[in-house]
């Protein structure tokens, strides 16, 4: 592989983060827990986490401009490059003692996303991909799956939480996507259901409200793993939107007929 220096920089800031995170989620019964809206918690450990993060990246990249979920935003010198970052995507996972939550870093540069990484710290497999460059799991060529049939697939979303009021929508999606299909997961990380459709674990995922730091890494490394990714309304900008459908390339229009009801 040729990756750029900066693959290298965004996988230490994850793996220096991921280790902090790694020591809460061993003692995280004593975590500070506070809830920004209903269902929607942050602990300590997000917030040391994302001080490693930005305190590694701007160290090594100085210029260049930062939006994480817990420390907002910041312009940077370079108006071109920005660094978006989640720094424990899937909390309540993490406050609940399940092992599936990852730190997301992705580099967006003139408004595309051209590198990003998933570091799952518990299961020390770190997702990464560069753009042209291929997606990547730990030291292994990652691709989506070949399965073309709905009915041999499965799927991932994310079901609103905390009485959300896009709640309705996504069931309705589920009772037209679960006979047709051969399971649906709910694991509560965005940025490792990408990863997952990447690495081929399952054919696809969408969901209908995320962030940018949700998704922007697991997008590329999808993208670069021979995946089609789109906003779930055609012509929109997935980030902005905020709704994301992804799958294999082979799966892709028949899953996106379901989940679009078109
Ligand atoms: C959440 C996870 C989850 C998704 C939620 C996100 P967080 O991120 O990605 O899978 O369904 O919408 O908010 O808050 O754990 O970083
Ligand atoms: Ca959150
Ligand atoms: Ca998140
Ligand atoms: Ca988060």
């Amino acid at each position: 592989m040729t990756l750029s220096a900066n693959i290298n920089v965004m996988k230490k800031a994850a793996r220096k983060a991921g280790r902090s995170l790694v020591k809460d989620f061993r003692e995280v019964e004593n975590l500070q827990v506070s809830m920004k809206g209903a269902g929607d918690f942050v602990s300590r450990a997000d917030i040391a986490a994302e001080e490693i993060i930005k305190a590694e990246l701007m160290e090594a990249r100085p210029s260049y401009g930062w939006v994480g979920e817990e420390g907002g935003e910041e312009a940077g010198r370079d108006p071109t490059r920005r660094w978006i970052v989640d720094p424990l995507d899937g909390t309540t996972n993490f406050l609940h003692g399940l092992p599936h939550w990852a730190v997301s870093i992705a580099l967006e540069h003139k408004g595309q996303i051209v590198a990003g990484v998933v570091y799952d710290a518990a299961k020390d497999e770190m997702f990464f991909a560069e753009k042209g460059e291929g997606a990547w799991m730990n030291e292994s060529r990652i691709r989506v799956s070949s399965r073309s049939r709905m009915i041999e697939s499965i799927f991932a979303t994310g079901v609103p939480f905390g009485g959300r009021s896009d709640l309705p929508a996504t069931l309705q999606d589920l009772a037209r996507l679960m006979p047709a299909c051969a399971g649906v997961r709910r694991w509560g990380s965005a940025a490792l259901d990408l990863a997952y459709v990447a690495a081929g674990r399952y054919e696809g995922f969408w969901e209908r409200r995320l962030n940018a730091w949700d998704m922007a890494a697991g997008l590329i490394i999808l993208r670069e793993a021979g995946g089609l990714v789109d906003a779930l309304r055609p012509g929109e900008d997935i980030l902005t939107s905020g709704e994301v459908i992804g799958a294999n390339e082979a799966i892709f229009e028949q899953f996106s007929k379901v989940i679009r009801n078109a």
